[in-house]
């Protein structure tokens, strides 16, 4: 593999805290681990990851190495590196790191090529960049890959359409759709780690404020429902009709997003579409107003339109851009348009990272197991890994459950 490229080294033993503080709290991930340990499941293998690089991502790379592979790894997002977990990750074994926060689109794709460069057997990919990359640029290493994992929303997006078109050239699995990680690290992860990025980059007082929601799916519901809890009132805006009941039925307003814009304090997307706040609802909103995106890419709040809305455009505070409209109204846009739970804070809380990175871990672990029967393709996650996750996440939290006797089995089974 090539030399890491981070940004400083240096920052090495600062990163290793982070990393420190986040593993107790992983504790399927650290049963996971000891297994891998004895077991060396990856022994010899090459491992290509892209993902947001941070403590609990740090994390996943030590325990696949800890399984015996050698693991390449770059951020999947310019803004969610943070350099001194890429230090810190960098100075482990077997592990180099390409990524360095606030790269330039040339520079992540650099990046990716870098992980390429490692001729990995088996992917865990955040967004699908490397999956394109082995469709496009980069056809000569996809013929070496035994399959690959895919973390979110939006990369399950692209690995459909792709597989739709019978273009997808390994197996792919779809971790974001295993019920251990959406039910989750969508709803309560994104939930708390939205609100996180926000409270603290801007300060402002959410109670009592109001707040719209674009989209009422997986991660936007846990954004609503914790703003609910924090005292705000809370407008949801969706396409999609029964999403849009589901939102009426949990006691929010639901509008469109122009009819919306005057009302709101915070606008907040996470739908994993594009141009889901333009001109038609910047041009309606308060002075004042705060916007933030939570889904993948920094799509979904247009930059192009507030550019072209604004006559000045400044930065008022760390993560915040300030337009200022020719009428004099200030919006403020947080961390570019970018995750903010990420971009602007740590991303979810590490119990949570505990849950998903496990079906990472053995989804990967599965690929390599079954490498011999798998088409090219795309693939839920096996249920019998979900519920052997939960079991170790309840243990791990001390909860028991009852367990099904012999005639209420018979029951079950029964038509009569
Ligand atoms: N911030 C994070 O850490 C994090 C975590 C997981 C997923 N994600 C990303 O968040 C995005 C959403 O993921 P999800 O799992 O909630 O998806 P989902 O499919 O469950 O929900 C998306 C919702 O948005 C709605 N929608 C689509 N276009 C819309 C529009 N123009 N206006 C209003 N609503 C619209 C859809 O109808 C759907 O209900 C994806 O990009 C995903 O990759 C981010």
């Amino acid at each position: 593999m090539k030399p890491s490229e981070i940004r400083d080294a240096g920052l090495a033993a600062r990163g290793q805290q982070k990393i420190d503080w986040v593993q107790p709290r992983m504790r399927v991930l650290n049963v996971i681990r000891e297994r891998f340990r004895k077991e060396q499941p990856f022994k010899g293998l090459k491992l290509g990851v892209c993902v947001h690089l941070e403590a609990k991502t740090a994390y996943l790379a030590i325990v696949m190495r800890d399984g015996g592979a050698q693991v390449a790894v770059s951020g999947s997002n310019p803004l969610s590196t943070q350099d001194d977990v890429a230090a810190g990750l960098a100075a482990e074994e077997n592990i180099e790191v390409y990524s360095w926060h606030g790269a330039s689109d040339d520079e992540m794709e650099g990046f990716y090529h870098s992980v390429l460069d490692a001729e990995p057997q088996i992917l865990i990919d955040d967004g699908a960049d490397l999956v394109k990359l082995l469709h496009t640029t980069r056809t000569d290493v996809a013929e070496g890959i035994w399959g690959g994992t895919e973390e979110t929303t939006t990369g399950i997006v692209r690995l459909h359409a792709l597989a739709k078109e019978g273009k997808l050239k390994f197996p792919m699995f779809a971790v974001n759709d295993a019920k251990m990680k959406h039910l989750f690290d969508n709803r309560y992860g994104t939930g708390q780690a939205t609100w996180d990025g926000i409270m603290r980059n801007t300060n402002l007082t959410v109670a009592g404020s109001t707040v719209v929601v674009a989209g009422y799916g997986w991660c936007s519901r846990g954004i609503a429902n914790y703003a609910k809890g924090l005292g705000a009132n809370v407008i949801v805006t969706e396409i999609d009709p029964v999403k849009a009941i589901e939102a009426v039925m949990d006691g929010f307003r639901v509008m469109p997003m122009v009819e919306a814009a005057p009302h709101g304090d915070f606008f907040i997307t996470s739908t994993g579409n594009t141009d889901v706040i333009t001109q038609d609802a910047i041009k309606n909103m308060k002075d004042g107003a705060v916007l933030a995106n939570s889904g993948h890419f920094d799509i979904e709040i247009s930059k192009p339109d507030l550019d072209c809305l604004a006559k000045e455009k400044k930065t008022v505070r760390d993560n915040i851009d300030q337009y200022v409209m020719e009428d004099g109204r200030r919006i403020n846009l947080l961390c570019e348009g970018r995750l903010v739970n990420i971009a602007g804070a740590n991303g979810h809380p590490a119990e949570i990272m505990d849950m998903s990175f496990a079906v990472q871990a053995m989804s990967a672990e599965y690929v390599l197991k079954n490498k011999d029967n798998l088409k090219p393709g795309f693939y839920e996650v096996p249920e019998e890994l979900d519920t052997e996750i939960a079991q170790y996440k309840l243990d791990a939290l001390g909860v028991k459950i009852d367990e099904l006797s012999e005639k209420q089995q018979q029951y079950l089974a029964s038509w009569q």
